[in-house]
């Protein structure tokens, strides 16, 4: 079912639009359902009786299952179960794949019958490949979207459970065995498709993020490589070039770059603080820093025949090797002028920190490209392709773009809006810690954190305040060591550390801004940035904490 609500669309907004047309979709069923036998309608209305009465403990525990990401319907199901549950096997299932004989599928012990849903909903063949068995592993492919709200949408088109035997013979091929090992210290905000962060006190101790710490954002399942076999693919006009990693490390010039990457979800959480957004509640951490080597795309796409000149091609497409259930695979483009610029330092990238590229991060090879959001630094590359169109993929099309405050989910047009590419200016606060007591010395305590830009911009200073923003320290910059690599630009962000003065025995809001080279500044309140995705969060930060009085 989170097929039927995921693999459509994919983005939780078309989720939350396709929940209304579920629920629609059922209403409008329940009618057509109303001439069929009593006992079967009785037996709904039962459950429906008995689902009304456990409503609020159900979504209790529903929630609490979710969030400990187990999503199980044993316990829904034992409040709104008919002793005389209908038991089918999988063969009677096998039996309604189609419209003629009705769409069932299953979902752990259960039976569905959602032919009131397609019909309401002519989605194509995603819904369709549901249809006559388990979707199981689809779900565990989109398990992020294993809300509250979907489980209690599937359960209105229970019609039985499946046969014991049956259920053990489903092997559910998870999509998410083969995954990395990864540190326990990371806060994790999804496991599967896994995305984490590092804890905020740590992420600013040094100036590069180590491999391990540095956040993960993955949309899909981990993919294996086979480096003996694999090829990237280069696409350009009718020619194509395919190189293996060992022939791109000889081939071409290698260089290194070190930049920030940041998701454009990043301090989301206090978006949804704000008012609630859809998506990953990333903290402050949805970013980190690492010096990345390889070899300029611009080399390889000139190599492979790119026409400077040639004004058909205006975007470079990127796909990685990660698929989804339907073997589409996660994809984003970027803009010519930034692929083929000289000192745009694209790269595409083996390494990470001086190793090979983590699993996680992209192995074998990832497109970097610098100052730009995180999406678009494709792992697990294996095709590029100039186009003169941006990828049609989900996340470049119907994803990572930001809409006025007043936009809502039917009104957004994801045609109209602007992909996000270049990354505005941004900082947080990571000592003290939000809530914390602090002990100042003499009335002074230290406050450290990090700013970025996007674009290549450097940070030319970030104020801090102790008193909500009426006053400002200029903070220091920790910047990179100068000649560090081959950048052309400040990809990288600034750390920075201030000692404000503070009252002791007081609650003290500090706040922090920066400014980039260009004079550009962060918003002071979320208000007039607040979008339905909760993304690009750059207003002040602010954090409160308790200044313990000296005695
Ligand atoms: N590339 C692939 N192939 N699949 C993905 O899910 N996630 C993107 C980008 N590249 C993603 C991807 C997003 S949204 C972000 S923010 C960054 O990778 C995260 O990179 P990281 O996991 O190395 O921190």
């Amino acid at each position: 079912m989170s097929l039927v609500l995921t693999s459509l669309c994919r983005t939780e907004s078309t989720v939350c639009r396709h929940s209304t047309a579920f629920t629609r979709a059922f209403s409008s069923n329940t009618s057509k359902k109303r001439f069929r036998s009593s006992s079967h309608q009785e037996t709904k209305q039962f459950r429906w009786k008995l689902a009304a009465a456990a409503s609020g403990a159900v979504v209790g525990m529903v929630t609490y299952n979710y969030i400990q990401n187990k999503p199980d319907l044993t316990f829904l199901r034992k409040s709104v179960q008919a002793k005389s549950d209908p038991v089918y096997s999988s063969a009677d299932v096998a039996q309604h794949a189609d419209k003629q004989s009705g769409i069932w599928v299953t979902y752990q012990d259960s039976v569905y019958d959602i032919t009131g849903f397609v019909e309401s909903h002519p989605g194509g063949e995603k819904i369709l490949m549901g249809a006559g068995g388990p979707i199981d592993a689809f779900w565990n492919m989109y398990a992020v979207h294993k809300t509250p709200e979907v489980l209690q949408i599937l359960e209105q088109y229970r019609i039985g459970k499946l046969s014991r035997r049956d259920q053990k013979a489903i092997n559910l091929n998870d999509p998410f065995a083969n995954e990395p090992f990864r540190l326990p210290v990371l806060r994790i905000n999804s496991q599967k498709p896994f995305n984490a962060e590092p804890p905020l006190e740590v992420l600013t101790d040094s100036f590069i993020t180590p491999n391990e710490l540095f956040y993960v954002r993955n949309h899909l399942p981990v993919p294996d490589f086979d480096l003996e076999n694999f090829k990237l693919e280069v696409l350009v006009g009718g020619r194509k070039l395919a190189l293996s990693v060992d022939e791109i490390k000889k081939k071409y010039k290698p260089v290194t770059i070190t930049t920030t990457i940041q998701c454009a979800g990043n301090r989301r959480q206090e978006m949804s603080q704000y008012q609630n957004v859809k998506g990953l509640t990333w903290g402050a951490c949805a970013i980190g820093t690492a010096r990345w080597t390889g070899v300029r795309l611009r080399d390889i796409l000139l190599d492979a025949g790119f026409d400077l000149n040639d004004n058909r091609f205006k975007h470079i497409q990127f796909n990685g090797n990660d698929k989804d259930i339907t073997k589409s695979s996660y994809g984003g483009s970027i803009p010519k002028h930034k692929a083929m610029s000289i000192d745009g330092d694209v790269i595409i990238a083996y390494k990470m920190n001086g190793v090979d590229i983590p699993r996680d991060h992209g192995y074998p090879l990832r497109v970097i490209v610098p100052g730009y959001v995180g999406a678009r630094n494709v792992k697990w590359l294996h095709q590029v392709v100039a186009s003169d169109e941006e990828s049609s993929s989900h996340w470049q099309r119907n994803d990572y773009k930001v809409f006025s405050p007043s936009t809502t989910f039917e009104t957004a047009d994801y045609k109209k809006a602007q992909s996000i590419q270049e990354m505005p200016v941004i900082s947080a606060i990571s000592t003290p810690a939000e809530g914390s007591k602090v002990e100042s010395d003499d009335g002074v305590i230290e406050v450290k954190g990090y700013a970025w830009s996007g674009g290549g911009r450097d940070i030319i200073r970030v104020d801090v305040s102790a008193d909500g923003g009426k006053t400002w320290k200029e903070a220091n910059l920790v910047k990179d060591k100068p000649g560090a690599d081959d950048s052309t630009h400040s990809w990288a962000w600034s750390l920075w550390n201030a000692e404000v003065e503070v009252t002791p025995g007081k609650k003290t809001e500090i706040v922090c801004k920066a400014i980039d080279s260009a004079y550009n500044c962060q918003p002071e309140f979320i208000g007039p940035i607040w979008n339905l995705r909760g993304f690009l969060t750059n207003a002040w930060h602010r954090i409160s904490v308790e200044v313990e009085d000296d005695e």
